[in-house]
């Protein structure tokens, strides 16, 4: 895709439960140019897969507030299916900088798919939320919807991340149940921003020629709509990476994040 050199420096807060918000911000940083970005990775209560829709909207309230009071927010990104779908569009009402976020693109599966067999893999709270349950029940009627929900693939997406050996296996054991499809999905809807850190794995277990879909071409075309394309001049900023925990990963986090251009990293304490 062509890149886009913004003549401002945007700062612009990606959030995510843990590291799968990289593979939105691997993206938005690969189009657009001249971004300065603060991460917030909120490992405290990772992962969110498992937490109630009201926690995580209160969770993610009480973020944006503190982060608001310390930070110059041009555009929050809510790089996390869970917590898009658990907060947004109420959360808007509470800020007056614009917020984004990504959602499982299951319109985009439904007109991919060719044998109408579509495979849905998110969090148990994502696969809970009453809007995309409306929204499967409905399309049962004419397709079918095949959903996996895994805590287990998220925290492997992580360790794989983090420079761990991940076994094909345990990944397998997930789709058990898939292993005795008459028609196997040709389209995999990845509703987790972890997702496409193991795609290579998943490619592994499942039949050639799936198409596997994530949301981060669809966060580009809201991205433009609030970017500051006016001032110029502006000084670069370095990119700082937060976390809400001191793990016992810190350190390997720390490294990640350096290497994706991160300057600094620092304990944000909520
Ligand atoms: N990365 C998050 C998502 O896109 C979820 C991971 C978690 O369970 O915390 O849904």
């Amino acid at each position: 895709m062509k890149q886009i050199f913004l003549r401002s420096q945007n700062t612009i807060f990606i959030f995510d439960s843990g590291l799968g918000g990289i593979t939105i911000y691997n993206y938005i940083k690969s189009i657009f140019l001249n971004i300065n970005f603060i991460y917030l990775l909120d490992n405290k209560y990772f992962p969110y897969g498992n937490k109630s829709k009201n926690f995580i909207l209160q969770r993610l309230k009480k973020i944006l507030k503190k982060i608001s009071n310390y930070y110059n927010i041009t555009l929050a990104v809510i790089a996390c299916n869970t917590a898009s779908v658990s907060s947004l569009p109420i959360i808007r009402n509470y800020f007056n900088f614009p917020i984004i976020g990504v959602t499982p693109v299951i319109d985009l599966a439904i007109k991919q798919t060719k044998n109408n067999v579509i495979g849905f893999l998110a969090t148990n709270t994502t696969l809970k939320n009453f809007k995309i349950r409306k929204k499967i029940n409905f399309l049962n009627k004419k397709y079918k919807i095949k959903t996996i929900s895994s805590s287990k693939l998220v925290f492997l997406a992580e360790k794989k991340l983090l420079g761990y050996k991940i076994k094909i296996n345990e990944i397998k054991k997930i789709f058990k149940s898939w292993d005795n499809f008459k028609i196997f999905p040709d389209t995999i809807i990845l509703g987790c921003t972890h997702f496409p850190l193991i795609l290579n794995e998943l490619k592994t277990i499942f039949p050639k020629n799936i198409y596997f879909l994530d949301s981060k071409k669809s966060i580009i075309l809201k991205f433009k709509k609030y970017l500051n394309y006016n001032q110029i001049n502006v000084k670069k900023k370095e990119n700082v990476v937060l976390y809400t925990e001191k793990s016992k990963y810190i350190k390997q986090i720390e490294f990640l994040f350096l290497k994706k251009g991160f300057k600094k990293i620092s304990s944000f304490k909520i």
